[in-house]
């Protein structure tokens, strides 16, 4: 049985304070953990006022080593512990703007998702994602990506499993309490972990003030809660991930995946 030694990172970043929530975060991280899941936008903090103070900030996930204060230190831990690191992000691309979560394998290469769902004044600043719902071979396993509202479309989990994930890695900034009850039912109903990091503290820098919930957590298949944190401190939730690839059984004549009916549903 595969063993994957995972991480997910809670974190009270100050808006605009790059190196400083850079290292606050990194020196979270667990040392000797294999996966480690930091929360959504995790270095710039959320409430950015306009496109441009966004765009200012955002990074192109493709550029040379050096342009990137954000992903270049990424590439480095993960290189030097020889760690994946998935963290969340504003990405630039050409004239487009990204809410993305970015996967950082220890060879230096990249994988990228960018945030279908976006939240509230997200739609103001962010491009919604245009790469669908992508999986990564990471860990010696599959992984899959979403980011914190995604949690609401049971669609986005689903698309990940049904493309082999047995890891969400899911990078959060969660106003919405319901999330950490819903994650549980996303890992059941899929059958895969899921890890979710989320931030904790408070942004007011748009007249709308945004609390965090904190509670970052790891879900089992099963749906059980192997780790999770609470709302007010910063800190790490961390499980050891024991995967058995693509265990679908719910009972022994019950396969999820064979027992769907999508000639039946309404998609
Ligand atoms: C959210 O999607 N950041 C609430």
């Amino acid at each position: 049985m595969l063993e994957v030694k995972a991480a997910t990172i809670q974190t009270s970043p100050v808006f605009g304070a790059i190196q400083e929530n850079l290292h606050t975060a990194l020196d979270l991280i667990p040392k000797n953990c294999d996966l480690v899941v930091l929360p959504e936008l995790f270095a710039t903090g959320y409430q950015f006022i306009s496109r441009q103070e966004a765009l200012a900030v955002a990074e192109d996930v493709t550029c040379r080593k050096g342009d990137n204060p954000i992903c270049d230190r990424l590439d480095s831990l993960a290189a030097e512990r020889n760690m994946t690191i998935v963290a969340g992000l504003a990405e630039r691309s050409g004239d487009s703007l990204f809410n993305s979560s970015v996967l950082f394998h220890p060879d230096g290469s990249h994988g990228v998702y960018r945030k279908v769902h976006l939240f509230l004044d997200e739609k103001l600043i962010f491009d919604p994602g245009d790469l669908g719902f992508p999986v990564f071979k990471a860990c010696g396993t599959t992984l899959g990506m979403m980011v914190c509202f995604d949690w609401i479309f049971p669609e986005a989990a689903r698309s990940l499993a049904l493309s082999g994930a047995e890891i969400l890695c899911h990078p959060s900034n969660l106003l919405l309490p319901w999330c950490p009850a819903a994650m549980i039912t996303r890992s059941q109903e899929n059958r895969v972990f899921s890890l979710t990091s989320n931030r904790i503290g408070r942004e007011d820098r748009t007249g709308a003030p945004a609390e965090f919930i904190g509670m970052s957590q790891i879900v089992s298949p099963q749906g059980e809660l192997l780790s999770r944190l609470g709302s007010d401190g910063e800190g790490a939730a961390e499980a050891t991930l024991r995967i058995v690839e693509q265990d679908k059984m719910l009972t022994p004549s019950n396969d999820l995946w064979d027992d769907r009916r999508p000639d039946q549903y309404r998609l």
